[in-house]
């Protein structure tokens, strides 16, 4: 257990940080609004631990949301980007080191081309752009409880049952939006099919998650992904995959090459920055040689491939590519993990479901199966924040939400999980 006093500067440095800075974070799902409390500040991270500025040290289960997959500080990741930083920190004109990465992705994802952007959210707005100046068609169907970013089009949540017209749930998305952007829940073919023929030849682009990661962890149903890529076909409909989680940490060719589905347009981000501010979209020729300075659908950036960013990008993916054994270690930890946890819970008493699919893994307080957002919310959240604190207060550092997957890094060797497993036996036993 760390000392009662554990949080002294980082709550001083809280109270600093939200005079200047909404909230006191800059994205809002590191303010732990969802478990109570107060963030914590980190100024350090080696391996499978962080440290924060009050000298505690945590086993990460965050993994800055995913990019982190080599583990912090990861050697040949950190010389790399110190040897760039010395030769040339930005230029805005192309370097070979963006062929090279661009190579890299395309061989390791079977895309045929791909842009670079600077973050995820970017990378799916991008995405839609092009999908809807490729068909010429206006609305688009996600699915609710996917994130794809915080683009003006993803913000909406599904009216009651498979609404044809998306509400916006947040303010300053207009309702022109939100009715070009149609809902429909994960995992239910019948509501897409629903959608689409209310939609006849308007609907541009399905974009889904292939695994979800942000209603907690939730795998595809047998079956609903190759369901997906055929009514796109029978459409004409573009299919985007946001592999944004899911892009190099499922297997080398992501999400797409675990479930052996292609999607036509492919979103990246997280891992494929190696913890840079980086993302990406690429797919099939046909589609983009709509895209600028090739076609006109216009989409630019000045940091766009920016060299820092690239260098720690290629290193991460290349290490993955000449590793190929670090995916079979990721997930044998992670279902160590979820093997240790289920008869800890199970000699509780507690009602849960543990959703895993190779490194992505979440506990959801809940006495139904999680297949998808309805299903997802009803879980105990009070549950959920005592189990998330009482890990914490062990040195545990999960996901501040049940609506978020765990990410394991491969720095998470038998030590960290013992750790790990130790705390929430002890954590556990407190919470029945
Ligand atoms: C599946 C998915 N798509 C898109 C995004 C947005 O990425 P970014 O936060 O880099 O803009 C996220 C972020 O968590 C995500 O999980």
């Amino acid at each position: 257990m760390l000392d009662p006093k554990y949080r002294e500067r980082s709550e001083s440095l809280f109270n600093r940080a939200e005079k200047h800075i909404p909230g006191g974070v800059n994205s809002p799902v590191r303010a732990f609004k969802s478990v109570g409390g107060n963030p914590i500040f980190f100024k350090g991270a080696k391996g499978a631990y962080v440290h924060d500025e009050d000298g505690n040290r945590y086993v990460d289960y965050i993994n800055s949301w995913g990019p982190m997959i080599l583990g912090h500080g990861h050697e040949e990741v950190i010389a790399a980007v110190q040897e760039q930083a010395g030769r040339a920190m930005s230029f805005g004109a192309p370097t070979e080191l963006e062929i090279e990465l661009a190579e890299t992705i395309c061989e390791m994802t079977g895309i045929d081309m791909v842009r670079m952007v600077n973050s995820g959210t970017e990378a799916c707005m991008s995405a839609i752009r092009l999908a809807r100046g490729y068909t010429g068609r206006n609305k688009i169907i996600k699915f609710e409880g996917c994130y794809h970013g915080h683009a003006d089009s993803f913000l909406i949540k599904a009216g009651s049952g498979a609404s044809t017209l998306g509400v916006p749930n947040s303010p300053g998305v207009t309702e022109g939006v939100a009715n070009d952007t149609l809902t429909a829940p994960f995992n239910d073919l019948t509501a897409v099919e629903k959608l689409i023929a209310e939609n006849q030849d308007q609907i541009a682009a399905i974009i889904t998650e292939p695994v979800a990661g942000n209603m907690g962890c939730i795998p595809p149903n047998e079956g609903y992904m190759e369901g997906l890529r055929a009514l796109c076909d029978q459409h004409g409909i573009v299919f985007i995959m946001d592999e944004v989680m899911t892009g190099f940490r499922l297997a080398p060719g992501g999400a797409q090459e675990r479930l052996g589905v292609k999607a036509d347009l492919v979103c990246y981000g997280k891992v494929i920055g190696g913890g840079m501010p980086v993302g990406a979209f690429g797919g099939k020729r046909e589609i983009f040689q709509h895209i600028a300075p090739t076609g006109p659908v216009y989409q630019a950036g000045t940091l766009s491939g920016n060299p820092l960013a690239v260098v720690s990008g290629l290193t991460t993916l290349r290490y993955l590519k000449n590793h190929p054994e670090v995916y079979a270690q990721i997930d044998a930890a992670t279902e160590k993990i979820e093997n240790g946890l289920r008869p800890i819970v199970d000699e509780s008493g507690l009602k849960y479901r543990i959703n895993r699919l190779g490194s992505m893994i979440s506990v959801h307080f809940c006495d139904t199966d999680v297949y998808d957002y309805t299903t997802a919310a009803e879980g105990n959240n009070e549950r959920f924040k005592q189990f998330f604190h009482g890990m914490l207060n062990e040195g545990v550092y999960l996901p501040p939400s049940a609506f978020e997957t765990w990410f394991i890094s491969m720095a998470i060797g038998d030590e960290q999980i013992k750790e790990t497993l130790a705390a929430a036996k002890k954590v556990i036993a407190e919470m029945s």
